[in-house]
């Protein structure tokens, strides 16, 4: 199939702005960005992290807030702090340079099947795949694969797989243009457009007619619920923040305070008086909800004007609210901060 795919390539890549180079610093910092992300989402990252960390030194020597601040927003923040601990690795073992293998690549902190092929096989030219989830549903409708794709067993069959089929003289392509095939023509959700597929002509799916119903995937995991109160504590035209802890679910990240549960305005005084403030003012409640991978968080926010002082918060005025990253999951309650700091600066 490399014959069509590659001449399907050729004239129909999307351009975006990690090709055209074959810097394996750039390689893998696209591929982690795009390994839960979609691509439109992950271009103004992209870009604005190669302007500010354009080396694997750079990113080894850069801070925690800054690297998390230039992350914010695109989730699964493991990503970026093991794209650190990387860098730091080939700093120290490998004089900042990608090593040329894919078992050294292996060795790298984040870096899997997946990640450690794209780098292999479009930065060095090394012909080994590149399996995603893109190359998954290509390849499960061209063989007319019936097995379950989240299965690793069968995910593992689908590797070997594709270590015979990679093309040896254009791997890199080869795997890239599998990924644009399954992103633009051979879509998800039973909807290819295999009028327009270079390999509609041996697609076994294709020709049982059965491509709708491929890749099969076996029902997800179901999602637990965690119900949160969260605090917008004004004090003085500040806002309070306070650190996560350095392990776990948005390790280091700044969030508003909250506790579990859904708490009404008069139970939902009694954290206040916990952390050593009085409210002041009630003045708004904020519901909101965030969609992580296992677990949903249902909040009730509540805006209220306080006294007193908690060891454990930062006062952020808007300069530091813009600067310190604050996960997603709390982007209904950063807007509302950002609106009332602009909204009355001195007092609110
Ligand atoms: N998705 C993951 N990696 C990609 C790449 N290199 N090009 C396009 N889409 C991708």
């Amino acid at each position: 199939m490399a014959g069509p795919l590659l001449a399907w390539y050729g004239e129909n890549k999307r351009t975006l702005p990690w090709r055209g180079t074959r810097d394996p610093y750039q390689v893998w910092v696209s591929e982690v960005m795009l390994q839960q992300t979609r691509v439109a989402a992950v271009i103004p990252y992209y870009q604005r992290w190669m302007e500010e960390l354009p080396t694997v030194q750079a990113l080894a020597e850069t801070n925690s807030e800054r690297l998390m601040k230039l992350w914010q927003g695109l989730g699964y923040y493991s990503r970026a702090r093991n794209l650190q601990k990387a860098a730091r690795t080939l700093v120290s073992d490998y004089q900042g340079r990608f090593p040329e293998s894919l078992r050294e690549l292996l060795k790298l902190p984040g870096v899997g099947d997946y990640t450690a092929g794209a780098i292999a096989s479009i930065a060095f030219g090394l012909p080994v795949p590149a399996v995603d989830g893109n190359v998954l549903r290509v390849t499960a409708r061209v063989a007319a694969v019936r097995e379950n794709i989240l299965d690793p067993a069968v995910r593992k069959k689908f590797q070997r797989w594709m270590e015979e089929a990679v093309s040896q003289e254009h791997p890199g392509e080869y795997n890239q243009a599998l990924m644009d095939l399954g992103a633009t023509v051979c879509l998800p959700n039973g909807a290819p457009d295999c009028g327009r597929c270079p390999l509609a002509s041996i697609c076994e799916a294709n020709r049982l007619g059965i491509q709708d119903a491929l890749p099969v995937r076996a029902q997800k995991p179901s999602r637990r619920t965690e119900e949160l109160t969260v605090y917008l504590l004004l004090r003085d035209g500040k806002i309070a923040l306070r650190r996560r802890p350095d392990q776990g679910l948005l390790a280091g990240l700044w969030e508003f305070p909250h506790v579990s549960g859904v708490l009404e305005e008069e139970e939902a005084a009694v954290p206040v008086g916990s952390w050593g403030l009085a409210p002041l003012d009630w003045r708004k409640k904020i519901e909101a909800k965030h969609i992580f991978t296992h677990v949903e968080w249902r909040m009730t926010g509540y805006l209220l004007a306080v006294k007193g002082n908690c060891a454990d918060f930062l006062w952020a005025d808007r300069e530091e609210l813009d600067r310190l990253a604050v996960p997603s999951a709390f982007a209904k309650y950063l807007a509302e901060a950002r609106e009332i700091l602009a909204a009355c600066p001195e007092r609110a």
